[in-house]
Order: structure tokens, then C-alpha cells, then sequence
């Protein structure tokens, strides 16, 4: 038998409507906010992606999914979406015809990781990205956004972490520090940490290492070395979500897994998760909109894990009752009448209800049945009083109360249920 690749999912029935359940909520927030689909192919060239993300992070070092292509050109299948989606923006040049661009996604991507519980390598991000503003108030939106979005789907356990990396002239100055911190501890520092200290030293902050975990609580703390500028627009979106009754914590060694944020970055997470406890991340990105060719512009923006949302979803039951109902179950008792069943549900289909019936010539017992099981708020009875007369039979399982009536008035149909 052929198994689905190692990190996916299939998903049907039950799973499929708990899918539909946060993708029409994605939808109905993100207009609230007045923010618009974008949607854009699943693979991009390369470079699209190692220029974006950076050639030091995880993400472009070991998860992309690249091949060449029959035409010799290098593709991934995207890992994320803020780089592709700034290729799209700056390709169409979409910032000069709105002046703040908002845009929302939903979709599926893709990480060579290892596969564990709420890890995947296909897995779906909902994100969000603000264009165009420098201002906190912009990073303040795409919070609330982010946050309307997580309870919309009724989770309320969950802690938003929050820090700011400061500009580029900021960070180079921490780093110097960092380094000089780390190097002091540099024979405690674990075989990854050391490799790391040259290359991207801020991200042995986030190092699970038990050991490297000791070191790091007592290194320099980014927010001391911000400059006017970066510290500036920290403490402004801070005291924005003071006023907001926004809960957060303060949370300096947090820095991300991607090379293009500036100033802020922030995460969320959820104990019910277990090790991988972040459900959605994002930040600032000042700069990368112009490192992929385009206008400098400034952004901001945030993607949520589909899979680990539903995850926290279903570890607070937070589904209830998704079974589907159908309206309409037309039982008849010989398939030589299918001439006029084909015709009553098209004319119910016209009219926005949902029909079956049965289509394997089954006992007219059993139809029942299967009406029952697919949860038909009603059976249309045809048997062979009803086929002469030209009449249907109408019962409504939740009462069993029936009714017979011509088949010439279905089109009227709703006042008869
Ligand atoms: P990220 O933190 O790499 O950020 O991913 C965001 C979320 O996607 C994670 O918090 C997690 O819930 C989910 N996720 C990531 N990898 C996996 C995986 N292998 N299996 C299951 N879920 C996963 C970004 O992707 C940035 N583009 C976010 C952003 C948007 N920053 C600015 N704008």
C-alpha cells in the first residue's frame, strides 16, 4: 500500500469541517480589519527565499524543499510567505497603488523538519502583512489582528511574547556584546552554539541546550542597546498596548528564526502544546522589501500555525457539534423513478438546498437508514402511491412529522417544512 509522505496529513470528514470552521473565521476577521487575499503560487525560485530568510537560518540551511527543474532553474516550495509575498508586491509594484497595504493568506507550506506532534512538513500558515507604515501603530494593528484572529477561534490561554531587536545599527552593537559574552563562556557553549557564534550569534539565544540555556540567562539584554530611534517606537507600541489592555510579556531573548526582521518581533505560545509551543510569529521588516529590489518600504506582519491552532482547538474542545446536516434525503422505492428524482433535486439545488439519494439501487429500508446517518433534517418519500399521483411524501426527522404534497409546488417548498 502507498503511505502519504512522512509529515503530511490527509484530511476528511470531521478534521475537513473543523479546517472549514477556522478558514471561514480567518476570512471574516481579516475583512473586519479591511485587509485583502493575496494568493501566490507554492513554489518560487530560490532566491526569492535565500535572500529573504537567510542563508545562516535553519529555515534556508536545512528545511527548504529544492529541486531543479526540467529547465535547469533552481525552485523551492515555499517555506513561509512574507518572502514571497513581497516578490508579489514589489513584481506588480501593489504598494503604489495603495498607499497601506493590507493583506491576509491562507495556505500551505513546506519544511524539511523532523515530524513530531504539531510539526509538519506540510503545513498551513494563516498570516497577515501591514506595508507601508513605520509607525508602532502599524505593528499595534497586525497585533490586534493577530489577537482577534486567536479569539475568534475561543483561545484564551496563551501568552504573546514580545521583544524588539532594534535597527541594524542596534543589533551590530548588541552582537559585539553578545559575542564578547559568549566567547567568555565559549568551552561551556554547546557544538551548535560554537558554530553559531560567528555566523548568526543571536540565535544561540534561542538554543534549547540545557547548558547553553544557563550561559544565556545571564547575557547583555537586547532592550539595553537599543538606540533613540529603536527604542523609540518599542516603548510607543508598548505603551499602545498598555492603553489596549493587551496582555503580553516582555520577553528580550526573544529573536526569531528569520534574518529579516528589524525592531519588533513577537511570538505566541500555548502550554497545551508541548515542545513545539509557538503557535504564530512575526515582526517588523523594514528593510526587506528593498533587499528584494523593491522601494524601501516598511512592514510588518505575523503568520499563525493552522495546525497548532487546531491542536490547542481541540485540546480545549473547542469544536462542538460540526457534524454536517443535510436539508433534503429523496428515499424512493425503485430506481425506475430516478427521472423524477433527478428533476425534484435540481429544482431544490436551484433553490440553495443540499440533496441526496441514493444511487446504488439500495433497499428502500436501508435508504432510511442512510438518511438517518447523514443527519437529513428531511426524507422526500417517493413510492409508487406518490410516483402515480405525482406527489412527494415530506418528513421531518427531528419531529416525524410528514406531509404529502404535489410535486408541482416544489418550488415552493419552504412553506411546507
Ligand atoms: P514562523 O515562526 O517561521 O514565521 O512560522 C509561523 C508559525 O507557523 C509558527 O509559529 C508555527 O505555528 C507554524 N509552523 C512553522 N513551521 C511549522 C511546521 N514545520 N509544522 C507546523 N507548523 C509550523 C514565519 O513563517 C513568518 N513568515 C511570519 C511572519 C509573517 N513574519 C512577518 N510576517
Amino acid at each position: 500500500m502507498i503511505q502519504n509522505i512522512r509529515g503530511t496529513k490527509d484530511l476528511f470528514f470531521e478534521e475537513i469541517l473543523k479546517w472549514h470552521f477556522v478558514e471561514e473565521q480567518f476570512r471574516k476577521v481579516s475583512n473586519l480589519f479591511g485587509y485583502n487575499e493575496l494568493r501566490t503560487p507554492i513554489f518560487e525560485k530560490t532566491e526569492v527565499f535565500q535572500r529573504s530568510i537567510g542563508e545562516t537560518s535553519d529555515i534556508v540551511n536545512k528545511e527548504m524543499y529544492t529541486f531543479i527543474d526540467k529547465g535547469g532553474e533552481s525552485i523551492t516550495l515555499r517555506p513561509e510567505m512574507t518572502a514571497a509575498l513581497v516578490r508579489c508586491v514589489v513584481q506588480h509594484n501593489l504598494y503604489n497603488l495603495y498607499q497601506n497595504l493590507r493583506l491576509w493568506y491562507f495556505g500551505p507550506f513546506f519544511r524539511y523538519e523532523r515530524p513530531q506532534k504539531g510539526r509538519l512538513r506540510q503545513f498551513h500558515q494563516y498570516g497577515a502583512e501591514c506595508i507601508g507604515s513605520p509607525y508602532p501603530e502599524s505593528d499595534a494593528e497586525i497585533i490586534f489582528l493577530a489577537n482577534s484572529i486567536i479569539n475568534s477561534l475561543n483561545i484564551n490561554n496563551y501568552t504573546l511574547e514580545i521583544n524588539s531587536i532594534g535597527n541594524l545599527n542596534s543589533r551590530e552593537k548588541y552582537k559585539n556584546e553578545l559575542i564578547n559574552y559568549l566567547k567568555d563562556n565559549f568551552d561551556k557553549l554547546s557544538e551548535d552554539s560554537k558554530n553559531r557564534l560567528n555566523i548568526n550569534p543571536l540565535r544561540i539565544l534561542d538554543s534549547k541546550d540545557e547548558n547553553d540555556k544557563k550561559i544565556i540567562d545571564n547575557c547583555p539584554n537586547i532592550l539595553e542597546y537599543l538606540d533613540d530611534e529603536s527604542k523609540e517606537h518599542f516603548d510607543l507600541l508598548i505603551n499602545i498596548l498598555d492603553k489596549s489592555n493587551v496582555k503580553y510579556s516582555l520577553q528580550p531573548k526573544l529573536v526569531r528564526g528569520l534574518d529579516y526582521y528589524s525592531h519588533t518581533v513577537f511570538e505566541y505560545k500555548s502550554n497545551t502544546l508541548g515542545s513545539q509551543d509557538a503557535f504564530g510569529g512575526g515582526g517588523r521588516y523594514n528593510n526587506l522589501i528593498e533587499e528584494l529590489g523593491g522601494k524601501p518600504t516598511p512592514a510588518v506582519g505575523f503568520a499563525l500555525g493552522v495546525e497548532r491552532l487546531i491542536l490547542i482547538m481541540d485540546n480545549s474542545n473547542n469544536f462542538v457539534d460540526l457534524t454536517k446536516k443535510i436539508d433534503f434525503y429523496i428515499v424512493y422505492s425503485k430506481y425506475e423513478y430516478f427521472d423524477k428524482i433527478s428533476l425534484i433535486s435540481n429544482i431544490l439545488r436551484n433553490n440553495g438546498y443540499s440533496v441526496i439519494f441514493d444511487i446504488q439501487r439500495k433497499s428502500f429500508k436501508s435508504q432510511l437508514r442512510e438518511a438517518d446517518k447523514l443527519n437529513a433534517k428531511f426524507v422526500i418519500i417517493i413510492g409508487e402511491d406518490e410516483y402515480r399521483n405525482n406527489q412527494l411524501t415530506l418528513k421531518n426527522l427531528s419531529n416525524g412529522l410528514q406531509k404529502t404534497i404535489p410535486i408541482d409546488s416544489i418550488e415552493a417548498i419552504n412553506l411546507y417544512l
